[in-house]
This record gives structure tokens, C-alpha cells and sequence, in this order.
């Protein structure tokens, strides 16, 4: 089980319990599909294990399974995207700690994978989650949707996760500190950084079914990008709200490091402004679908009230 809750205090009875059952869920295939710590080389496995499992907030998944919701795709079909976009998350989250990028030494309350274990094992670590995460999505066995899908699936991972993806946006990130950006250039870093794999989230859940029609598709992609930048805009705030144990990292680590972030560049309540309007705007994207789409809302929720 999590070590994080993510249920927000507002949230209703039952959609806390389901979110709770979907981060179980997730946390067993996570273990299943990971390989085991005592196959060789026995130290890389070790390392993966130990910053994918017990921890995190699971958000990613989560997304997986509340898109596919809207369509009453099988659990069992959104199992092996909601696993491949957490491993591919946490490698993101490996690579961000080193030294060479953000040198944090504290993350999910525990030491960054770099400390606990070598830079190199830790490097490579990230390395083979990512492609554990596309092994995963090519399994034929796993997948009882069309080939056509199962493709744009893989597809949505490797564009949001790439040079025009996340790593895109870690590029911008890391050349933006210390300065000035402006809205414009702030909300690119976001989108990419963060935005292209909560967006990958949604896709690929939704894509898991094959009646997605092109006004569901927009819509979906619509409510993915305004939750995705308000989630980043919300790390920002925490940054420097929240403390270092809630969080689980180290509290003023953007400050620290001079970071380019929302608060720091528009002051704190234009900050807020922003997450609540898109957040708003996520609301209103949604609002071709039904009460199918009502853990989708939920997520929205946490992502902008959740204090770590
Ligand atoms: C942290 O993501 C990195 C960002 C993109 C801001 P999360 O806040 O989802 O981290 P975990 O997975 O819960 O640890
Ligand atoms: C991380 O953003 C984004 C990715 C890992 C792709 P941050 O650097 O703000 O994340 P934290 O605050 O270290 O979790
Ligand atoms: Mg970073
Ligand atoms: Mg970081
Ligand atoms: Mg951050």
C-alpha cells in the first residue's frame, strides 16, 4: 500500500475508497512487474525496487485508471499503462535528483536513489525502468485491445516522454535558473516538464477503449493539460509552504537553487490564481461526460488541495 494518501478531506466516501483500492492495485503490479531484487545484476534491481515501490503518490496511474472510467475499460487492460507510466515517472524523478541536475538527497521521505545506493547504479536504474515501461506496453500477451491502440499507446509514452516531452522540459528547467522567464516562457517549461506525462496519463487510459470519439478526445486532452500545469504550479507553491517531512523532500529546494517557478517569478497569490483557474478550466472541459468521469474531477481536486 502508499505510504501517501492522497485522498483529499473533501473528497466523497466513496470516491476516497476507490482511490485507495486503485493505489493498491497498482502498487501489486508494480511489484509483479518489477524484476525481482535477487536476479542478477542483483544491485540494479535492488535499485529499481527501491525507488518505485512504497511511496509516491501514484497520481499517474490513477489518471490511467479514472480515463478509462469514462469508457468502463477493463482494469485488467489499464494495468500495464498505469505501471508503465509510473516507472517511466520515477525514473524522471531519479534522473532529476542528481547531482548534475537538481542534487537532492531526500525523496518519498527517503534517501534519493543516488545516495542510497551509486550515481551509476542509480543512472542506470532510471535507464531500465524506462525501457521496463515500454516492454511492458509491447507485451502482446497483456493486452486485449487492438493493435492500432496498443501502438498510439506506446506512441503518446514515447512523444510526451522524450526531447518534445518531459526531458524537453527538463532541458528548459535546468537552463532557466536564475532567470527571468516570462508567463509565456514559465507555463512551456511546465507543460513539458510535467504536463506531457500527466497528459501521456489520460491519453493512454482513455486510448485503452475503442469508442473514443474525437470530441472525448479533446475534451480528455483539454482537462489533462490544465491538471497537469496546475500540478506543477502546486509543487511550486509546496516548495515553499509545506515542510520537509509532509513533503517527504527537502522543503525550499527551488529557492535554494534559484529555480524558475511560479511563485518566484509571479509572486504567490498570481500563483494561486493561475492553479485555481485551470483547475476551474479542468471542471469545465469535463463537462461532456457524466458521472463516469467523476474520479477524473476527484484527481483534479487533490491536485490542487493535496499538501505533499
Ligand atoms: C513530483 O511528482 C515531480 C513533479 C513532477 C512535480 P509527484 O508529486 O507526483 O511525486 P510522487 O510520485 O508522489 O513522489
Ligand atoms: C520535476 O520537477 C519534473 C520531473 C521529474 C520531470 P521538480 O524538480 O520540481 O520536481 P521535485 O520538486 O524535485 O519533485
Ligand atoms: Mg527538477
Ligand atoms: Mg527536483
Ligand atoms: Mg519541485
Amino acid at each position: 500500500m502508499s505510504s501517501n494518501n492522497i485522498v483529499s478531506p473533501q473528497a466523497p466516501p466513496r470516491a476516497a475508497e476507490k482511490i485507495v483500492q486503485y493505489q493498491q492495485r497498482i502498487e501489486k503490479v508494480l511489484n509483479n512487474k518489477l524484476p525481482d531484487a535477487a536476479t542478477e545484476p542483483r544491485l540494479l534491481h535492488q535499485a529499481m525496487r527501491y525507488s518505485v515501490l512504497e511511496g509516491g503518490k501514484r497520481i499517474r496511474p490513477l489518471l490511467v485508471y479514472a480515463a478509462g472510467e469514462c469508457f468502463q475499460a477493463d482494469k485488467k487492460i489499464l494495468d500495464a499503462p498505469a505501471a508503465a507510466i509510473e516507472l517511466l515517472h520515477v525514473y524522471s524523478l531519479i534522473h532529476d535528483d542528481l547531482p548534475s541536475m537538481d542534487d537532492d538527497d531526500l525523496r518519498r521521505g527517503k534517501a534519493t536513489a543516488h545516495k542510497a545506493f551509486d550515481e551509476a547504479t542509480a543512472i542506470l536504474s532510471g535507464d531500465a525502468l524506462q525501457t521496463l515501461a515500454f516492454d511492458i506496453l509491447s507485451t502482446p500477451s497483456l493486452h486485449q485491445i487492438s493493435l492500432k491502440n496498443q501502438l498510439k499507446i506506446i506512441n503518446i509514452l514515447s512523444q510526451t516522454a522524450g526531447s518534445l516531452g518531459m526531458v524537453g522540459g527538463q532541458v528548459i528547467d535546468l537552463s532557466s535558473t536564475g532567470k527571468n522567464l516570462s508567463e509565456q516562457q514559465l507555463e512551456n517549461m511546465h507543460l513539458h516538464k510535467t504536463g506531457a506525462l500527466i497528459r501521456a496519463s489520460v491519453m493512454m487510459g482513455a486510448t485503452c477503449s475503442e469508442q473514443l470519439t474525437a470530441q472525448q478526445q479533446a475534451a480528455l486532452e483539454k482537462y489533462a493539460t490544465c491538471i497537469g500545469l496546475a500540478f506543477q504550479v502546486r509543487d511550486d507553491i509546496l516548495d515553499i509552504e509545506s515542510d520537509t517531512a509532509t513533503l517527504g523532500k527537502q522543503q525550499g529546494a527551488d529557492i535554494a537553487a534559484n529555480k524558475a517557478t511560479y511563485p518566484a517569478i509571479l509572486g504567490m497569490t498570481a500563483a494561486k490564481e493561475k492553479m485555481l483557474n485551470l483547475y476551474e478550466s479542468s471542471y469545465k472541459a469535463l463537462s461532456c461526460f457524466g458521472a463516469e468521469a467523476d474520479l477524473l474531477r476527484n484527481i483534479a481536486d487533490f491536485i490542487v488541495k493535496r499538501i505533499q
